[in-house]
Protein backbone atom coordinates (compact mmCIF):
# COMPACT_ATOMS: atom_id res chain seq x y z
CA UNK A 1 0.00 0.00 0.00
CA UNK A 2 1.28 3.64 -0.55
CA UNK A 3 2.10 5.85 2.23
CA UNK A 4 -0.82 8.30 3.15
CA UNK A 5 -0.72 11.77 2.40
CA UNK A 6 -1.51 13.33 5.73
CA UNK A 7 -4.73 15.13 5.07
CA UNK A 8 -5.90 18.98 7.00
CA UNK A 9 -7.71 21.55 6.32
CA UNK A 10 -10.80 19.86 5.19
CA UNK A 11 -12.71 20.45 8.60
CA UNK A 12 -11.42 24.05 8.40
CA UNK A 13 -13.36 25.76 6.46
CA UNK A 14 -17.04 24.35 7.97
CA UNK A 15 -15.80 25.46 11.73
CA UNK A 16 -15.76 29.85 11.03
CA UNK A 17 -19.34 29.86 10.06
CA UNK A 18 -20.21 27.53 13.14
CA UNK A 19 -17.84 29.70 15.29
CA UNK A 20 -19.78 32.92 14.22
CA UNK A 21 -23.47 31.85 14.81
CA UNK A 22 -22.61 30.33 18.33
CA UNK A 23 -20.43 33.63 18.93
CA UNK A 24 -23.82 35.64 18.02
CA UNK A 25 -25.68 32.96 19.97
CA UNK A 26 -23.19 33.57 23.15
CA UNK A 27 -23.66 37.34 22.98
CA UNK A 28 -27.40 36.93 23.02
CA UNK A 29 -27.81 34.38 25.46
CA UNK A 30 -24.95 35.46 27.52
CA UNK A 31 -23.64 32.29 27.78
CA UNK A 32 -21.88 29.60 24.79
CA UNK A 33 -24.28 26.92 23.38
CA UNK A 34 -23.13 23.41 25.42
CA UNK A 35 -21.65 20.30 23.97
CA UNK A 36 -22.02 16.85 25.99
CA UNK A 37 -19.73 13.97 24.44
CA UNK A 38 -20.45 10.39 25.64
CA UNK A 39 -17.86 7.86 24.95
CA UNK A 40 -17.84 4.05 24.90
CA UNK A 41 -15.38 1.57 24.23
CA UNK A 42 -11.85 0.98 24.26
CA UNK A 43 -8.36 4.14 24.38
CA UNK A 44 -8.76 4.97 20.80
CA UNK A 45 -12.46 6.09 21.26
CA UNK A 46 -11.56 8.17 24.31
CA UNK A 47 -8.78 9.52 22.18
CA UNK A 48 -11.34 10.04 19.72
CA UNK A 49 -13.52 12.03 21.62
CA UNK A 50 -10.79 14.12 22.37
CA UNK A 51 -10.66 15.32 19.39
CA UNK A 52 -14.34 15.58 18.96
CA UNK A 53 -14.33 17.69 22.00
CA UNK A 54 -11.51 20.30 19.98
CA UNK A 55 -13.43 20.60 17.34
CA UNK A 56 -16.73 21.12 19.22
CA UNK A 57 -14.83 24.03 21.68
CA UNK A 58 -13.26 25.55 17.95
CA UNK A 59 -16.80 25.28 17.33
CA UNK A 60 -17.49 27.73 20.01
CA UNK A 61 -19.63 25.65 21.96
CA UNK A 62 -18.78 24.97 25.28
CA UNK A 63 -18.30 21.45 27.03
CA UNK A 64 -20.80 20.65 29.36
CA UNK A 65 -20.90 17.73 32.54
CA UNK A 66 -24.73 16.61 31.77
CA UNK A 67 -26.53 16.42 28.57
CA UNK A 68 -29.46 18.71 29.97
CA UNK A 69 -27.54 21.14 29.45
CA UNK A 70 -26.13 20.67 26.39
CA UNK A 71 -27.44 22.03 22.86
CA UNK A 72 -24.97 19.46 20.77
CA UNK A 73 -25.27 15.39 22.59
CA UNK A 74 -21.99 13.56 20.69
CA UNK A 75 -22.13 9.60 21.35
CA UNK A 76 -19.20 7.82 20.64
CA UNK A 77 -20.13 4.57 20.29
CA UNK A 78 -18.39 0.89 20.31
CA UNK A 79 -19.36 -2.44 19.18
CA UNK A 80 -16.64 -4.63 20.38
CA UNK A 81 -19.14 -6.76 22.18
CA UNK A 82 -23.21 -6.95 22.49
CA UNK A 83 -23.20 -5.65 25.66
CA UNK A 84 -21.60 -1.79 24.27
CA UNK A 85 -24.05 -1.37 21.70
CA UNK A 86 -27.09 -2.17 24.23
CA UNK A 87 -25.95 0.60 26.55
CA UNK A 88 -25.46 2.63 23.65
CA UNK A 89 -28.63 2.00 22.30
CA UNK A 90 -30.63 2.43 25.61
CA UNK A 91 -28.61 5.69 26.29
CA UNK A 92 -29.80 7.51 22.79
CA UNK A 93 -33.16 6.08 23.54
CA UNK A 94 -33.91 8.44 26.70
CA UNK A 95 -31.88 10.64 24.88
CA UNK A 96 -35.73 11.29 22.57
CA UNK A 97 -37.31 13.62 25.34
CA UNK A 98 -34.49 15.61 25.59
CA UNK A 99 -35.20 16.53 22.11
CA UNK A 100 -38.99 16.74 22.70
CA UNK A 101 -37.94 19.37 25.16
CA UNK A 102 -35.21 21.23 23.22
CA UNK A 103 -36.01 20.63 19.44
CA UNK A 104 -32.68 22.57 18.63
CA UNK A 105 -30.94 19.86 20.82
CA UNK A 106 -28.64 18.33 17.89
CA UNK A 107 -27.97 14.82 18.69
CA UNK A 108 -24.55 12.97 16.58
CA UNK A 109 -22.91 9.31 16.91
CA UNK A 110 -20.39 7.95 15.79
CA UNK A 111 -17.98 5.14 16.45
CA UNK A 112 -17.51 1.90 15.80
CA UNK A 113 -21.25 0.78 16.34
CA UNK A 114 -22.82 3.16 13.72
CA UNK A 115 -20.21 1.95 11.31
CA UNK A 116 -21.70 -1.02 10.93
CA UNK A 117 -24.28 -0.90 7.87
CA UNK A 118 -27.30 -2.74 9.83
CA UNK A 119 -26.63 -0.40 12.80
CA UNK A 120 -26.65 2.60 10.43
CA UNK A 121 -29.73 1.18 8.77
CA UNK A 122 -31.44 1.00 12.21
CA UNK A 123 -30.82 4.02 13.23
CA UNK A 124 -31.89 5.65 9.77
CA UNK A 125 -35.42 3.75 10.70
CA UNK A 126 -35.86 3.59 14.16
CA UNK A 127 -33.71 6.39 15.13
CA UNK A 128 -35.74 9.17 13.63
CA UNK A 129 -34.37 12.08 15.88
CA UNK A 130 -31.08 11.13 15.81
CA UNK A 131 -29.62 14.13 13.46
CA UNK A 132 -26.10 13.20 12.60
CA UNK A 133 -24.19 9.98 12.21
CA UNK A 134 -20.35 9.89 10.99
CA UNK A 135 -18.06 6.34 11.06
CA UNK A 136 -15.07 6.15 12.68
CA UNK A 137 -13.03 7.13 9.17
CA UNK A 138 -15.48 10.20 9.17
CA UNK A 139 -14.62 12.29 12.10
CA UNK A 140 -13.29 14.89 10.08
CA UNK A 141 -16.06 15.44 8.25
CA UNK A 142 -17.77 16.36 11.60
CA UNK A 143 -18.08 20.52 11.08
CA UNK A 144 -19.27 19.69 7.61
CA UNK A 145 -22.28 17.55 8.72
CA UNK A 146 -22.89 19.65 11.73
CA UNK A 147 -23.22 22.74 9.09
CA UNK A 148 -24.66 20.87 6.55
CA UNK A 149 -27.54 20.07 9.22
CA UNK A 150 -28.29 23.60 10.30
CA UNK A 151 -28.04 25.05 7.77
CA UNK A 152 -30.85 22.39 5.68
CA UNK A 153 -32.46 20.64 9.30
CA UNK A 154 -31.89 17.66 6.98
CA UNK A 155 -30.60 14.85 9.05
CA UNK A 156 -26.39 13.86 7.33
CA UNK A 157 -25.08 10.22 7.71
CA UNK A 158 -21.73 9.34 6.72
CA UNK A 159 -21.26 5.80 8.59
CA UNK A 160 -18.71 3.92 6.51
CA UNK A 161 -14.94 3.61 7.27
CA UNK A 162 -12.97 6.12 4.87
CA UNK A 163 -10.14 4.23 4.81
CA UNK A 164 -7.43 6.65 3.07
CA UNK A 165 -7.47 9.41 4.95
CA UNK A 166 -5.35 10.48 8.43
CA UNK A 167 -6.30 13.78 9.25
CA UNK A 168 -3.81 15.51 10.94
CA UNK A 169 -4.36 19.13 13.12
CA UNK A 170 -7.41 18.26 14.39
CA UNK A 171 -7.26 20.06 17.59
CA UNK A 172 -7.32 18.20 20.48
CA UNK A 173 -9.50 18.69 24.48
CA UNK A 174 -7.36 16.78 26.33
CA UNK A 175 -9.04 15.72 29.41
CA UNK A 176 -6.04 15.35 31.31
CA UNK A 177 -2.70 17.81 31.54
CA UNK A 178 -0.37 15.01 32.64
CA UNK A 179 -1.64 12.26 30.70
CA UNK A 180 -2.07 11.69 27.19
CA UNK A 181 -3.18 9.19 24.59
CA UNK A 182 -1.84 9.74 21.10
CA UNK A 183 -3.03 7.53 18.08
CA UNK A 184 -0.12 6.18 15.96
CA UNK A 185 -2.20 4.17 13.76
CA UNK A 186 -5.73 3.14 12.76
CA UNK A 187 -7.28 -0.07 11.38
CA UNK A 188 -6.54 -3.78 12.02
CA UNK A 189 -5.43 -5.98 9.06
CA UNK A 190 -5.85 -8.86 11.31
CA UNK A 191 -9.10 -10.17 10.96
CA UNK A 192 -9.56 -12.85 14.50
CA UNK A 193 -12.52 -13.72 13.51
CA UNK A 194 -14.32 -13.54 16.83
CA UNK A 195 -13.38 -9.45 16.37
CA UNK A 196 -15.78 -6.44 14.41
CA UNK A 197 -12.70 -3.59 14.84
CA UNK A 198 -11.22 -4.54 11.15
CA UNK A 199 -14.79 -3.89 9.92
CA UNK A 200 -15.29 -0.77 11.78
CA UNK A 201 -12.37 0.48 11.84
CA UNK A 202 -10.72 -0.28 8.36
CA UNK A 203 -7.08 -1.38 7.34
CA UNK A 204 -4.10 -0.23 9.06
CA UNK A 205 -2.85 3.17 8.59
CA UNK A 206 0.48 4.54 10.50
CA UNK A 207 0.84 8.05 10.99
CA UNK A 208 3.71 10.08 9.85
CA UNK A 209 6.46 9.43 12.43
CA UNK A 210 7.51 13.61 12.26
CA UNK A 211 3.86 14.31 13.10
CA UNK A 212 4.00 11.77 15.97
CA UNK A 213 7.19 13.14 17.55
CA UNK A 214 5.86 16.76 16.93
CA UNK A 215 3.13 15.70 19.05
CA UNK A 216 4.83 14.35 22.04
CA UNK A 217 7.45 17.25 22.58
CA UNK A 218 4.56 19.35 22.38
CA UNK A 219 3.16 16.95 25.43
CA UNK A 220 6.11 16.58 27.22
CA UNK A 221 6.78 20.42 26.69
CA UNK A 222 3.64 21.63 27.85
CA UNK A 223 4.25 19.32 31.28
CA UNK A 224 2.75 15.62 30.31
CA UNK A 225 4.20 13.48 32.36
CA UNK A 226 2.57 10.19 31.20
CA UNK A 227 2.07 9.61 27.42
CA UNK A 228 0.62 6.39 25.75
CA UNK A 229 0.57 5.63 22.27
CA UNK A 230 -2.22 3.66 20.54
CA UNK A 231 -3.41 1.38 18.10
CA UNK A 232 -5.46 -1.94 17.14
CA UNK A 233 -2.19 -3.08 17.01
CA UNK A 234 0.53 -0.84 18.23
CA UNK A 235 3.32 -2.96 17.29
CA UNK A 236 2.18 -3.26 13.52
CA UNK A 237 3.23 0.70 13.11
CA UNK A 238 4.96 2.03 9.73
CA UNK A 239 4.19 -2.08 8.17
CA UNK A 240 2.02 0.04 5.66
CA UNK A 241 4.84 2.22 4.95
CA UNK A 242 7.44 2.16 2.75
CA UNK A 243 10.42 3.83 4.26
CA UNK A 244 11.02 0.62 6.51
CA UNK A 245 10.23 2.50 9.83
CA UNK A 246 8.75 0.61 12.12
CA UNK A 247 7.54 0.50 15.91
CA UNK A 248 10.68 -0.34 17.61
CA UNK A 249 12.23 2.82 15.47
CA UNK A 250 9.40 4.69 16.22
CA UNK A 251 9.87 3.78 19.90
CA UNK A 252 13.87 4.52 20.09
CA UNK A 253 13.25 7.81 18.76
CA UNK A 254 10.41 8.81 20.70
CA UNK A 255 12.35 8.13 23.84
CA UNK A 256 15.32 9.88 22.84
CA UNK A 257 12.93 13.19 23.65
CA UNK A 258 14.33 14.75 26.77
CA UNK A 259 11.86 15.71 30.16
CA UNK A 260 10.31 13.81 33.17
CA UNK A 261 7.78 11.18 31.54
CA UNK A 262 6.82 8.02 31.07
CA UNK A 263 5.72 6.84 27.63
CA UNK A 264 3.59 3.41 27.23
CA UNK A 265 1.98 1.63 24.62
CA UNK A 266 -1.24 -0.24 23.44
CA UNK A 267 -2.28 -2.69 22.04
CA UNK A 268 0.27 -4.96 21.33
CA UNK A 269 -0.06 -8.44 18.72
CA UNK A 270 2.28 -10.76 20.00
CA UNK A 271 2.87 -12.06 16.52
CA UNK A 272 4.29 -8.43 16.32
CA UNK A 273 6.17 -8.33 19.92
CA UNK A 274 9.25 -8.35 18.30
CA UNK A 275 12.69 -8.68 20.01
CA UNK A 276 13.82 -5.44 18.76
CA UNK A 277 10.86 -4.01 20.27
CA UNK A 278 11.88 -5.69 23.48
CA UNK A 279 15.44 -4.48 22.89
CA UNK A 280 14.19 -1.09 22.79
CA UNK A 281 12.27 -1.07 25.42
CA UNK A 282 14.85 -2.68 27.94
CA UNK A 283 17.39 -0.09 26.85
CA UNK A 284 15.05 3.02 26.49
CA UNK A 285 14.75 5.92 29.57
CA UNK A 286 11.29 6.53 29.02
CA UNK A 287 9.27 3.22 28.04
CA UNK A 288 7.64 2.02 30.77
CA UNK A 289 8.57 -1.62 31.77
CA UNK A 290 4.89 -3.00 31.15
CA UNK A 291 3.44 -5.17 28.42
CA UNK A 292 -0.15 -5.61 27.14
CA UNK A 293 0.39 -8.36 25.60
CA UNK A 294 -3.56 -10.02 24.77
CA UNK A 295 -3.21 -14.07 24.37
CA UNK A 296 -6.81 -14.79 24.37
CA UNK A 297 -6.81 -18.28 24.72
CA UNK A 298 -4.18 -21.11 25.94
CA UNK A 299 -5.30 -23.86 23.59
CA UNK A 300 -3.64 -24.15 20.06
CA UNK A 301 -6.92 -25.69 18.66
CA UNK A 302 -8.74 -22.31 19.84
CA UNK A 303 -6.34 -20.38 19.01
CA UNK A 304 -6.62 -21.31 15.36
CA UNK A 305 -9.82 -21.03 15.04
CA UNK A 306 -9.22 -17.58 16.48
CA UNK A 307 -6.85 -16.75 13.27
CA UNK A 308 -4.79 -15.72 15.88
CA UNK A 309 -1.44 -16.85 14.04
CA UNK A 310 0.79 -17.98 17.41
CA UNK A 311 0.58 -21.43 19.29
CA UNK A 312 0.73 -21.24 23.16
CA UNK A 313 4.62 -22.12 23.09
CA UNK A 314 5.30 -19.09 20.94
CA UNK A 315 3.87 -16.75 23.12
CA UNK A 316 5.14 -18.24 26.06
CA UNK A 317 9.41 -17.65 24.64
CA UNK A 318 8.35 -14.09 23.88
CA UNK A 319 7.23 -13.95 27.39
CA UNK A 320 10.48 -15.65 28.43
CA UNK A 321 12.37 -13.11 26.38
CA UNK A 322 10.58 -10.15 27.68
CA UNK A 323 10.96 -11.55 31.56
CA UNK A 324 14.80 -11.85 30.05
CA UNK A 325 15.39 -8.40 29.36
CA UNK A 326 13.40 -6.90 32.01
CA UNK A 327 12.67 -9.12 35.21
CA UNK A 328 10.61 -6.02 36.44
CA UNK A 329 8.34 -6.34 33.81
CA UNK A 330 4.48 -6.10 34.36
CA UNK A 331 2.26 -8.40 31.99
CA UNK A 332 -1.34 -8.18 31.57
CA UNK A 333 -3.63 -9.69 28.69
CA UNK A 334 -7.29 -9.78 27.42
CA UNK A 335 -8.68 -13.27 27.74
CA UNK A 336 -12.08 -14.92 26.10
CA UNK A 337 -13.74 -17.68 27.53
CA UNK A 338 -16.43 -19.98 25.65
CA UNK A 339 -15.04 -18.92 22.22
CA UNK A 340 -17.06 -21.56 19.95
CA UNK A 341 -16.23 -25.00 20.40
CA UNK A 342 -14.00 -24.87 23.28
CA UNK A 343 -14.08 -27.66 25.16
CA UNK A 344 -12.93 -28.05 29.12
CA UNK A 345 -9.95 -29.71 27.58
CA UNK A 346 -9.59 -26.20 25.94
CA UNK A 347 -9.88 -23.96 28.89
CA UNK A 348 -8.38 -25.99 31.03
CA UNK A 349 -5.58 -24.85 28.72
CA UNK A 350 -6.36 -21.41 29.20
CA UNK A 351 -5.76 -21.90 33.18
CA UNK A 352 -2.79 -23.51 32.68
CA UNK A 353 -1.14 -20.49 30.68
CA UNK A 354 -2.17 -18.17 33.74
CA UNK A 355 -0.51 -20.48 35.83
CA UNK A 356 2.72 -20.22 34.00
CA UNK A 357 2.79 -16.95 32.82
CA UNK A 358 1.31 -15.67 35.98
CA UNK A 359 -0.21 -12.33 34.60
CA UNK A 360 -0.42 -9.46 36.46
CA UNK A 361 -3.73 -8.30 35.43
CA UNK A 362 -5.97 -9.43 32.65
CA UNK A 363 -9.12 -8.42 31.20
CA UNK A 364 -11.39 -10.89 31.03
CA UNK A 365 -14.97 -11.85 28.34
CA UNK A 366 -17.30 -13.48 27.75
CA UNK A 367 -17.71 -14.72 23.66
CA UNK A 368 -20.01 -12.49 22.16
CA UNK A 369 -21.02 -13.43 18.74
CA UNK A 370 -20.30 -10.01 16.42
CA UNK A 371 -22.83 -9.96 13.03
CA UNK A 372 -20.47 -10.58 9.83
CA UNK A 373 -17.59 -12.26 11.58
CA UNK A 374 -16.86 -15.81 11.17
CA UNK A 375 -17.12 -17.25 14.47
CA UNK A 376 -20.72 -15.88 15.38
CA UNK A 377 -21.62 -18.65 11.90
CA UNK A 378 -19.40 -21.21 13.73
CA UNK A 379 -21.05 -24.51 14.57
CA UNK A 380 -21.16 -25.70 18.36
CA UNK A 381 -21.29 -22.33 20.43
CA UNK A 382 -20.56 -22.96 24.20
CA UNK A 383 -24.17 -22.42 26.12
CA UNK A 384 -24.42 -19.19 28.74
CA UNK A 385 -24.18 -21.27 31.71
CA UNK A 386 -20.70 -22.81 31.02
CA UNK A 387 -19.45 -19.91 29.55
CA UNK A 388 -20.10 -17.90 33.10
CA UNK A 389 -19.41 -20.78 35.11
CA UNK A 390 -15.68 -20.62 33.49
CA UNK A 391 -15.63 -16.94 33.43
CA UNK A 392 -16.03 -17.45 37.31
CA UNK A 393 -13.06 -19.38 37.16
CA UNK A 394 -11.28 -17.96 35.03
CA UNK A 395 -11.23 -14.90 37.49
CA UNK A 396 -10.89 -16.93 40.99
CA UNK A 397 -7.66 -18.23 39.79
CA UNK A 398 -6.69 -14.80 38.14
CA UNK A 399 -7.47 -12.95 41.93
CA UNK A 400 -5.37 -15.43 43.37
CA UNK A 401 -2.53 -14.73 41.49
CA UNK A 402 -2.87 -11.52 41.05
CA UNK A 403 -2.45 -10.94 44.81
CA UNK A 404 0.54 -12.56 45.13
CA UNK A 405 2.07 -11.17 42.53
CA UNK A 406 1.68 -7.86 44.52
CA UNK A 407 3.39 -9.00 47.76
CA UNK A 408 7.05 -8.64 46.75
CA UNK A 409 6.10 -4.93 45.74
CA UNK A 410 5.32 -4.07 49.53
CA UNK A 411 7.89 -2.05 50.94
CA UNK A 412 9.70 -1.34 47.85
CA UNK A 413 9.73 2.80 47.01
CA UNK A 414 7.79 3.11 43.55
CA UNK A 415 6.93 5.66 41.61
CA UNK A 416 3.69 6.85 40.73
CA UNK A 417 2.05 9.71 39.12
CA UNK A 418 -0.44 10.90 41.47
CA UNK A 419 -4.13 11.26 39.55
CA UNK A 420 -5.91 13.02 42.73
CA UNK A 421 -8.63 12.23 45.09
CA UNK A 422 -10.43 8.34 44.16
CA UNK A 423 -13.27 8.42 42.92
CA UNK A 424 -14.63 5.58 45.18
CA UNK A 425 -12.66 7.12 48.40
CA UNK A 426 -12.36 10.29 48.55
CA UNK A 427 -10.65 10.31 51.74
CA UNK A 428 -7.33 8.95 49.59
CA UNK A 429 -5.31 9.93 46.69
CA UNK A 430 -4.83 7.26 43.78
CA UNK A 431 -2.63 6.76 41.51
CA UNK A 432 -0.32 4.81 38.81
CA UNK A 433 2.98 3.05 39.08
CA UNK A 434 5.16 3.04 36.48
CA UNK A 435 3.92 -0.83 35.70
CA UNK A 436 0.24 0.68 35.94
CA UNK A 437 -0.84 -1.02 39.02
CA UNK A 438 -3.37 1.26 40.77
CA UNK A 439 -1.92 2.51 44.03
CA UNK A 440 -4.04 4.36 47.03
CA UNK A 441 -2.62 6.37 49.66
CA UNK A 442 -3.06 9.96 51.97
CA UNK A 443 -1.77 12.83 51.02
CA UNK A 444 -2.46 16.39 49.83
CA UNK A 445 -4.43 17.17 46.31
CA UNK A 446 -1.77 19.03 45.09
CA UNK A 447 0.20 16.38 44.50
CA UNK A 448 -2.34 15.56 41.41
CA UNK A 449 -0.16 15.17 38.11
CA UNK A 450 3.10 14.52 39.61
CA UNK A 451 5.00 11.84 40.80
CA UNK A 452 5.58 10.38 43.98
CA UNK A 453 7.55 8.12 46.15
CA UNK A 454 5.29 5.70 47.46
CA UNK A 455 5.78 2.72 50.00
CA UNK A 456 3.10 0.11 49.66
CA UNK A 457 2.05 -1.85 53.01
CA UNK A 458 -0.98 -3.94 51.83
CA UNK A 459 -2.15 -5.33 48.74
CA UNK A 460 -5.04 -7.25 46.96
CA UNK A 461 -5.21 -8.45 43.49
CA UNK A 462 -6.20 -4.98 42.22
CA UNK A 463 -4.74 -2.04 44.20
CA UNK A 464 -1.70 -1.22 46.20
CA UNK A 465 -2.35 0.76 49.56
CA UNK A 466 0.55 2.86 51.61
CA UNK A 467 1.65 5.99 52.03
CA UNK A 468 4.19 8.16 50.23
CA UNK A 469 7.36 8.43 51.36
CA UNK A 470 8.18 11.88 49.66
CA UNK A 471 7.06 14.07 47.09
CA UNK A 472 9.44 14.57 43.99
CA UNK A 473 9.51 16.97 41.72
CA UNK A 474 12.48 17.09 38.82
CA UNK A 475 13.79 14.88 36.66
CA UNK A 476 14.56 12.05 38.84
CA UNK A 477 13.82 9.21 36.51
CA UNK A 478 14.54 5.61 38.46
CA UNK A 479 12.05 3.08 37.70
CA UNK A 480 10.72 1.15 39.98
CA UNK A 481 8.02 -1.11 39.04
N1 LIG B 1 -6.55 -4.87 19.12
C1 LIG B 1 -6.50 -5.37 20.40
C2 LIG B 1 -7.77 -5.33 21.19
C3 LIG B 1 -9.10 -5.29 20.51
S1 LIG B 1 -10.58 -5.41 21.41
C4 LIG B 1 -5.90 -6.76 20.32
O1 LIG B 1 -5.85 -7.38 19.32
O2 LIG B 1 -5.48 -7.23 21.33
C5 LIG B 1 -10.13 -5.72 23.08
C6 LIG B 1 -10.40 -7.11 23.54
O3 LIG B 1 -11.77 -7.40 23.46
C7 LIG B 1 -9.74 -8.19 22.72
O4 LIG B 1 -8.41 -8.37 23.04
C8 LIG B 1 -10.57 -9.39 23.05
O5 LIG B 1 -10.09 -10.04 24.19
C9 LIG B 1 -11.92 -8.80 23.36
N2 LIG B 1 -12.91 -9.09 22.31
C10 LIG B 1 -12.87 -8.71 21.02
N3 LIG B 1 -13.94 -9.19 20.36
C11 LIG B 1 -14.66 -9.91 21.26
C12 LIG B 1 -15.86 -10.66 21.19
N4 LIG B 1 -16.54 -10.79 20.06
N5 LIG B 1 -16.32 -11.25 22.32
C13 LIG B 1 -15.64 -11.13 23.49
N6 LIG B 1 -14.50 -10.44 23.61
C14 LIG B 1 -14.01 -9.83 22.51
FE1 LIG C 1 -9.57 -7.49 16.82
FE2 LIG C 1 -7.68 -9.24 16.43
FE3 LIG C 1 -7.52 -6.86 15.29
FE4 LIG C 1 -7.23 -7.09 17.90
S1 LIG C 1 -5.88 -7.97 16.35
S2 LIG C 1 -8.46 -5.59 16.83
S3 LIG C 1 -8.61 -8.73 18.43
S4 LIG C 1 -9.00 -8.43 14.83
FE1 LIG D 1 -14.99 -0.72 20.70
FE2 LIG D 1 -14.24 0.30 18.44
FE3 LIG D 1 -12.59 0.29 20.45
S1 LIG D 1 -15.37 -1.56 18.69
S2 LIG D 1 -13.18 -1.50 21.60
S3 LIG D 1 -14.47 1.38 20.39
S4 LIG D 1 -12.07 0.09 18.31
Amino acid sequence: MENQKPETGRFSEWIAPIRAENDRLTAANGKRPGAHLLTFGCQQNVADSEKIAGLAEAMGYEIVGTPEEADLIVVNTCAVREHAEKKALSIIGQFKHLKAKNPDLILALCGCMVTQPHRAEEIKKRYPYVDIVFGTGALHLFPQLLWEKKQTGKRRMVPDVTETIIAEGIPVRRESGYRAWVSIMYGCNNFCTYCIVPYVRGRERSRDHACIERELEELVKSGCKDITLLGQNVNSYGKDRADGFDFADLLAKLDAIPGDYTLRFMTSHPKDASRKLIDVMAKSTHVAHQFHLPLQAGSDAVLRRMNRKYTTAQYLETVDYLRGKMPDVTLSSDIIVGFPGETDEDFAGTLEMLERVRFDMIFSFIYSPRKGTPAAEMEDQVPPDVQHARFDRLLALQNEIAKEKNQPLLGKPLRVLCDGKSKNNPALLSGRTDGNKIAFFEGEETNTGRFVTFVADRADAYALYGSIREERTGSENDRNI
